[in-house]
């Protein structure tokens, strides 16, 4: 049976949406909001529907109610989605969006750092959709948005776990597609570029990566670069827009990148023989 939610169009798809209190989260609950969609953000500083915290609701009937959940915590995973599904019986699209960045060179990244990295962007997307899964095999539809990178396409020097966890996204997501189909499942991967938003405040630099190590100079200079970057990157509102299109595809393609220019710089690494692809990234970030 196809889904009731998916069936009638935008209003009242129920939306589990993961890292909404900023940035491309926050933007995108907005978003839905607005256009009809029954909204539970979640982040770890969300304050919970149980504590009275009144919903934001808009004229077309959707809302954003906030849960608190923390992705690298299996508990806090299950108690979300728990709360979800009391609440409406039903997730039409989950949007694992919640993420951030670690920044250093590979020899400056102690081994706890790369994991804490994958275990809030990759583990974290793994223990929502083991949650999430479930509920929609049973239902018998869904779709599952993965916010991943133009950096999951082009690993960056210096941020090169952020870039593995995001590369392993893509992977996870080129194999989930198959064998969630046959379940009236969809997945796919929408790959921002450089966004205005907390990221860049909240990204963690790397301990070891001080004045004594000898990637000093060069990792300051690419770091200024990124945060210059992301700083004077589109507003999350532009990835909103591409990650509510592709709610609406009966059919999402695999992956989309925001933006021409994005779109541009992935063919270019299709079509470019890969010595020059590394020379250009070298030119920017190395
Ligand atoms: N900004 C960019 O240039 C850019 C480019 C490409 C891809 N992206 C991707 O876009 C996604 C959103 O990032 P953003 O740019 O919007 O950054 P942001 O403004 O820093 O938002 C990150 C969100 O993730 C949540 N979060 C972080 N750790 C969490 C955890 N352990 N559990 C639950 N929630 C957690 C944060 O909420 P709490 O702190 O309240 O938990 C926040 O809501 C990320 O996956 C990022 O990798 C960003």
């Amino acid at each position: 049976m196809e889904g009731m939610g998916f069936m009638s169009g935008n209003k009242n798809q129920v939306v589990m949406l993961t890292g909404a209190s900023s940035g491309i989260g926050k933007a995108t609950a907005q978003w839905l909001m607005e256009r009809g969609f029954r909204v539970y953000g979640t982040s770890r500083r969300a304050p919970g529907i149980r504590e009275g915290q009144p919903a934001h609701s808009s004229p077309s009937g959707g809302f954003i109610e906030m849960i608190p959940l923390d992705v690298s915590s299996e508990e806090s995973v299950e108690n979300a989605v728990r709360t979800v599904i009391e609440r409406e019986g039903r997730i039409d699209v989950l949007i694992n969006n919640a993420g951030m960045g670690i920044a250093g060179s590979i020899e400056d990244t102690s081994i706890q750092e790369a994991e804490k990295q994958f275990d809030i962007n990759f583990f974290g997307c793994l223990r929502m959709i083991r949650h999430v899964l479930p509920v929609m095999r049973r239902q018998g539809w869904g779709k599952i948005i993965f916010i991943s990178s133009v950096a999951g396409m082009i690993s960056i020097p210096y941020q090169s776990m952020y870039s593995a966890s995001k590369y392993a996204l893509e992977a996870l997501v080129e194999a989930l597609r198959h064998e969630v189909a046959p379940f009236g499942i969809k997945a796919c991967l929408v790959e921002p570029g450089d966004t205005r938003t907390e990221f860049t405040s909240s990204r963690i630099i790397a301990e070891a990566a001080g004045k004594d190590s000898p990637y000093d100079n060069r990792f300051r200079k690419s770091l200024a670069r990124m945060e210059h970057d992301e700083q004077n990157g589109v507003p999350p509102e532009k990835v909103a827009r591409v990650i509510h299109g592709m709610i609406l595809k009966k059919n999402p393609p695999i992956r989309r990148a925001v933006g021409f220019g994005y779109k541009t710089i992935l063919l270019l690494k299709k079509l470019l023989p890969s010595w020059l692809v590394e020379k250009l990234v070298g030119m920017l970030y190395a």
